[in-house]
């Protein structure tokens, strides 16, 4: 493990995927380079690849989740691993068994890939130093810190749709206090030479250190999206608010909601994302959602070729 990075071992290769802060262009160029190759394997009738054959791939998710859970089971098993989903509800968590005891029996069960999603940001990371070094650990969201994947899930769409990122303008629109979404993506985009990065939303909702990471702020959305080539809207996450940061979802959406008409302020062949799961009528209207600019539903079709090609690399790494 490279002392500096843990997710990096002394060569500098990809052992861990944490976040996307830290890692450098070579190795999300390398993810989004490999997802590329595994895009057929989906349209294939055998839809499989030997990559991961004889190795166990453990989905550890203390928090809920559709898509991101279910597209790393999907390509664990198109690497022809063994997928064990541990139902952490039905735990021994819930008899008070600690984090690290759980993953020293699952490791006792022959683990060789954790992909975790936690509450308390900073778990994957207290996982991976954990470890052993032939086991390696991916990040599938971890509080408000990092949701690694769905950037790089995010970049490989932008990229399939709009080309090269550093021609783009990005504009990311909603609650980026609360998103590990926003915070992932403004790693991998600035990363990867995007020019103009801009987040948008009430001052509430805008963390005050976003200057600072190299994008523009703005508090009105006619100004944030205008001219976009790319627009990113971020899910309202009422379940972290404490207190009254806004004053309803009607107001919100009356400022910031994404509409068909706001769109116009975009380019006019801008595509509209979304990481999901959508309130629909809150941060963005279904007319957007189910309408021609909107790639949301490729997102997640996206997700399965790049989760695989996370797996596969860091698999092939020596820790
Ligand atoms: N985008 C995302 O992380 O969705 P899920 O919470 O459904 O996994």
């Amino acid at each position: 493990m490279n002392r500096r990075n843990p997710q990096l071992n002394a060569n500098g290769e990809l052992i861990h995927l944490l976040s996307t802060e830290g890692l450098g262009k070579d190795i999300l160029t390398q993810i989004l380079d490999t997802a590329t190759n595994f895009v057929s394997v989906s349209t294939r009738d055998v839809k499989k690849v030997p990559l991961l054959r004889g190795k166990s791939v453990f989905n550890l998710f203390f928090e809920n989740s559709t898509r991101t859970r279910t597209t790393f089971e999907i390509a664990a098993t198109r690497l022809s691993a063994d997928v064990l989903n541990l139902d952490i509800a039905r735990s021994s968590t819930s008899k008070g068994e600690s984090l690290l005891d759980t993953i020293d029996n699952l490791t006792a069960m022959s683990a060789d890939i954790f992909v975790m999603r936690h509450s308390q940001s900073g778990a994957p990371y207290l996982v991976a130093q954990h470890v052993p070094k032939h086991v390696h650990v991916v990040n599938a969201g971890d509080g408000r810190h990092a949701h690694p994947t769905q950037a790089l899930l995010d970049m490989y769409t932008v990229r399939h749709f709009k080309g090269d990122v550093s021609q783009l303008s990005v504009a990311i629109v909603g609650d980026v206090l609360h998103s590990r979404v926003a915070r992932s993506n403004i790693h991998a985009l600035t990363t990867l030479g995007c020019p103009d990065v801009r987040v948008v939303g009430p001052r509430t909702l805008v963390p005050s250190d976003m200057s600072s990471m190299g994008v523009r702020v703005c508090h009105d959305l006619q100004e944030g999206i205008a001219g976009a080539d790319v627009v990113i809207a971020l899910r309202l996450q009422n379940e972290r608010m404490s207190g009254a940061l806004l004053p309803s979802s009607q107001e919100y959406f009356k400022s910031f909601g994404l509409t068909t008409e706001r769109m116009r302020w975009a380019k006019p062949d801008a595509i509209v994302m979304h990481p999901g799961p959508i309130n629909r009528g809150v941060e963005i209207d279904s007319e957007v959602v189910d309408g021609p600019q909107a790639v949301i539903l490729s997102q997640v079709t996206f997700g399965i070729a790049v989760r695989m090609a996370v797996m596969a690399i860091v698999a092939s790494n020596e820790g």
